[in-house]
């Protein structure tokens, strides 16, 4: 498991992100990874995989009350998705920052979110938004013993 007590010289420096259905569909997958590495990230874990149903309703279990789960949950599991463990100082406030607001119309221009979202819901990438769920969702993707990073 990815436990706090292997990994804890990686609290507050990991985020965890997901390039959403939408953006992995339209081959922006290359473009976001060049620019969150141009913005200093290290990758230090990778893959592409599709979300069951059942493990987007698991990973977005806090907003399953909200109008939109329903969606949410058809959306994530609707096709492809890059999820990646990514390490910087700051990690998690730096990468919403790099990605901008969750609605693409209020994301700062060069932002991803402004670059390649086309709607709220279908908003091209994910980021963790404080360092405990970093590190639950970063163990959700990853369950292995330990990373290796420079
Ligand atoms: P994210 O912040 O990555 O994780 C929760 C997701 O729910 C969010 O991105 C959006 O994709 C989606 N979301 C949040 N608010 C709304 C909304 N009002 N309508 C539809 N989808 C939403």
């Amino acid at each position: 498991m990815f436990s706090f007590k292997k990994n804890y010289n990686l609290f507050g420096k990991i985020t965890l992100s997901i390039i959403k259905p939408d953006a992995v569909e339209k081959g922006y997958s290359i473009s976001i990874l060049s620019k969150i590495i141009d913005a200093g990230f290290h990758i230090i874990a990778l893959k592409m995989m599709e979300l069951s149903k059942k493990s987007a309703f698991i990973f977005y279990e806090e907003h399953k009350e909200k109008y939109f789960f329903d969606s949410l949950i058809e959306f994530m599991s609707s096709g492809p998705i890059i999820s990646s463990i990514l390490k910087k100082e700051n990690a998690v406030k730096d990468f919403r920052i790099l990605i901008g607001d969750t609605n693409p119309i209020n994301a700062k221009k060069g932002t991803i979110r402004n670059l390649y979202a086309t709607s709220l819901e279908k908003n091209a990438i994910h980021g963790s938004d404080s360092n405990k769920n970093a590190f639950k969702e970063c163990q959700f993707f990853f369950p292995i013993e330990k990373f290796y990073y420079k």
